[in-house]
């Protein structure tokens, strides 16, 4: 058995309620002085009243910056980073989907590492841990409170980059499905599908291992049981729970096993079309996984499972397909756009997704087939003009 690391937050809460929490969780860190990082719709939901009362209870007023952009390019973490500068925090609390939380990690490391930010792009590259960090995420879906990684646009070359640093997990992580019950069904759609994707991936990858298996099955039950509930009837706390629960575990099971193709070729269709992060994972993943099932059909197999289909009497090559066949129904189910034409790409261009995603070592290596770019070329033709539900057979 190879040498592996288990990371994930410091505490992790959870539970219904449990944003309350978020006082004596600050006053443990001996914050003297906290700024919430978030977004503009958070704070016109009106729920950062429930991260901002209990924190006046332990005698904490925070300050709050809400100019994070979804998706965010560097340029929107450098002027954040502007903002706070010099100011004397030494507590960020990142309330918000995974554009929020992103923001804060790399933030939180600004404030100790002079470093211009794009050198902190790759693995490992930065020196200092950053400020103490609480992370609240408000959407079901990246899971980015418990992985060290934070993913940016970088608008000069239109890619999505990763920052990869154990400082960027939080000292706190608090998930509380009562913050998601505001989230439109689109956004429910998207940021689900990417949890999904997130324990699909993370199972199927190279790196996964008995650690984090079990984690991402069980995320996969909840997520796959839940997410059509949480979309069309968004006040669902059952759902709502059982998304938290699901996308919380499939971040714990991402941080540490990785993911792979779905969200290297993903990558570029943020950058350079705009599709949301989930909309492009989950649009892609039947084809990626219909590509990927050969090199380790028990495991798709145990997908297909784990999804909830019936796989008795089934070789582990049609059980294999009943997954991906599966995914892409739930995709479709949820309403997420099923072909690359549907989100504004043209046929012409492909070839520059492809060269781009080519480039995603990082997770590409982390793939369980090996793709080169003739490959990855083929994957997106596929995805392109999408009318069937993808199948092995
Ligand atoms: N760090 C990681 O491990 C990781 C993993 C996957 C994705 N990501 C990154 O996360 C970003 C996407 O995050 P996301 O999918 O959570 O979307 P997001 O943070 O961009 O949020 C999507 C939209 O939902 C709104 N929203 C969030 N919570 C809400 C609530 N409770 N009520 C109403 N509206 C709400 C936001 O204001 C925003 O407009 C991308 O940049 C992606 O690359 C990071
Ligand atoms: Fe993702």
């Amino acid at each position: 058995m190879g040498i592996s690391y288990f990371r994930t937050a410091g505490t992790l809460i959870t539970g219904t309620g449990s944003i309350a929490e978020v006082g004596e969780q600050a006053k443990k860190l001996e914050a003297t002085k906290a700024i919430i990082v978030t977004d503009k719709i958070i704070r016109e939901t009106g729920l950062l009243s429930k991260v901002t009362e209990p924190l006046s209870a332990a005698g904490l007023e925070a300050d709050i910056i809400d100019d994070v952009v979804p998706e965010p390019p560097f340029e929107n973490l450098e002027q954040l980073a502007a903002q706070i500068e010099g100011k004397g925090y030494d507590l960020l609390i990142g309330v918000g989907g995974g554009s929020a939380l992103d923001i804060t990690k790399v933030l939180s490391i600004m404030l100790t590492n002079k470093e211009d930010v794009r050198e902190f792009v790759g693995i490992e590259k930065v020196k200092n841990p950053g400020v103490p960090m609480i992370l609240v995420p408000t959407t079901a879906g990246t899971g980015s409170e418990v992985t060290y990684n934070a993913i940016f646009t970088d608008t000069r070359d239109k890619v999505k980059k990763g920052i990869v640093s154990p400082y960027l997990l939080p000292s706190v992580a608090i998930v509380d499905a009562e913050l998601t019950l505001s989230v439109p069904p689109a956004v429910t759609a998207a940021t689900g599908m990417d949890a999904l994707v997130h324990a699909v991936e993370s199972y199927t990858a190279i790196r996964a291992g008995e650690l984090t298996d079990g984690i991402a099955l069980q995320a996969i039950k909840l997520i796959s049981r839940s997410i059509r509930k949480a979309v069309y009837n968004g006040k669902d706390l059952k759902a709502r729970e059982n998304m938290a629960m699901g996308s919380l575990l499939a971040g714990i099971s991402l941080g540490n096993a990785g993911v792979g193709a779905v969200h290297a070729l993903a990558y570029p269709l943020g950058g350079k079309f705009k599709v949301p992060h989930g909309v492009a994972n989950s649009l892609l993943l039947p084809f990626v996984m219909k590509y990927n099932a050969v090199a380790d059909l028990k495991k798709f197999a145990e997908v297909a499972e784990a999804l909830g289909e019936n796989i008795e009497g089934l070789s582990l090559r049609e059980a294999a397909d009943r997954a991906v066949a599966a995914l892409a129904q739930l995709s479709r189910d949820v309403g997420i756009p099923s072909s690359l034409k549907e989100v504004g790409v043209t046929a012409s261009d492909i070839p520059a997704l492809a060269e781009e995603a080519s480039k995603v070592d990082r997770l590409l290596n982390n793939n369980p087939r090996w793709l080169t770019m003739k490959e990855i070329q083929k994957i997106y033709e596929e995805a392109y003009g999408a009318v069937e539900e993808p199948s092995l057979t």
